[in-house]
């Protein structure tokens, strides 16, 4: 990539097994959205770090994925609208948990203030439907558009259920279903317009599985640390009020977990309470469900009407989500 990061290791596979088509794809993709926030004024330098901040670029790369070698360079400004709007997303998130951290290094947020913060989220948001309204793109104009409302819809979500450790499984689902499945299902439909519904639906399906699954082992790790590997302290969603599975399968599996009174905690009981977490199994049972989820994402996508390599890139996409955290 030009940016100069080194890739992270599921991309670095993707990278080795895929033709050049691929990282020629994520580096024009690389290329445009620096150019997008170049000319953004006083907004430029926390643009520009937080493009620079790392990510792995997953939803880009499944948009070119499934796009394939000779769909990628059409695909390519979709590709950026929606890292653009996943970055908008990391950005007014890390405004509303007051975050200091993301990737080990300072939000926006915290180096820059809220108001900054909050426009950059705006002009990132906006940009990516501008880049889109430019190519006449209705297409994903309108589904990225929906996706945003699940996205606020899934924040809105976590937010209402804060400090409630009563909270259903089935809202857990659904909130990480709006709030992360949801834009890798989009990305993954935004690489091809002209295939039948199952074949759409089977690429949906996929996005949203590999989609939760990281979301799920996304909170593992807020749980099991360390902070040297998330660039967060550990037990920041407890602290943040934030339920999460591992902390519903733990209180199935000790119930007495159920007491807990999420709004009294610090950084050292929120510790503690990770380690009780991890204590009861829960973080293995949570990895394992991820690991079914991968699992089904895998087998499904063969009905999404793809060329040999598109499937076995995509695969590899699929087993990166959980190589990340193993
Ligand atoms: C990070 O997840 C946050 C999200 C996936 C979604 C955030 C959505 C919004 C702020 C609302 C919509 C905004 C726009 C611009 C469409 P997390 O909090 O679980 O992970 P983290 O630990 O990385 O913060
Ligand atoms: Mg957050």
């Amino acid at each position: 990539m030009t940016s100069g990061r080194s890739a992270p290791e599921p991309v670095t596979a993707v990278f080795e097994s895929a033709g050049s088509w691929l990282p020629a794809g994520l580096n024009s993709v690389e290329r445009c959205l620096l150019q997008a926030v170049e000319s953004d004024g006083p907004l430029t330098p926390d643009a520009v770090a937080t493009l620079k901040a790392g990510g792995k670029r997953m939803r880009p790369m499944l948009v070119l994925l499934c796009a394939g070698p000779d769909g990628a360079e059409a695909a390519i400004q979709r590709a950026v609208a929606v890292e653009m709007i996943h970055m908008a997303s990391l950005v007014h998130d890390d405004v509303l948990d007051r975050a200091p951290l993301r990737r080990g290094r300072p939000t926006v947020f915290a180096q820059s203030g809220r108001e900054r913060a909050t426009v950059l989220g705006d002009r990132l948001f906006a940009t990516a439907f501008a880049l889109l309204a430019e190519e006449g793109d209705g297409v994903a104009i309108s589904e990225l558009s929906e996706t945003a409302v699940d996205l606020a819809r899934g924040e809105l979500m976590q937010r209402r259920g804060a400090f409630d450790v009563s909270l259903p499984e089935q809202d857990y689902l659904e909130r990480c279903r709006l709030k992360t499945g949801r834009l890798f299902a989009a990305a993954c439909l935004l690489g091809r317009s002209t295939v039948s519904q199952e074949q759409s639906g089977a690429m949906q399906s996929f996005g949203h599985r590999i989609g939760l699954a990281f979301q799920m082992l996304d909170d593992v790790l807020d749980v099991s640390g360390p902070v040297e590997r998330t660039g967060k302290a550990r037990g920041t969603d407890l602290l943040d009020g934030t339920v999460t599975l591992p902390l519903i399968a733990a209180i199935a599996a000790e119930p007495e977990l159920a007491e807990t009174d999420l709004r009294g905690l610090e950084e050292e009981s929120a510790a503690e309470l990770c380690d009780r977490i991890e204590a009861t199994g829960a973080l293995e049972a949570v990895r394992q469900r991820a690991m079914i989820l991968i699992d089904e994402a895998k087998s499904g996508i063969s009905a999404a009407g793809l060329e040999e390599e598109q499937l076995r890139l995509l695969e590899l996409i699929a087993d990166g989500v959980v190589l990340r955290y193993s």
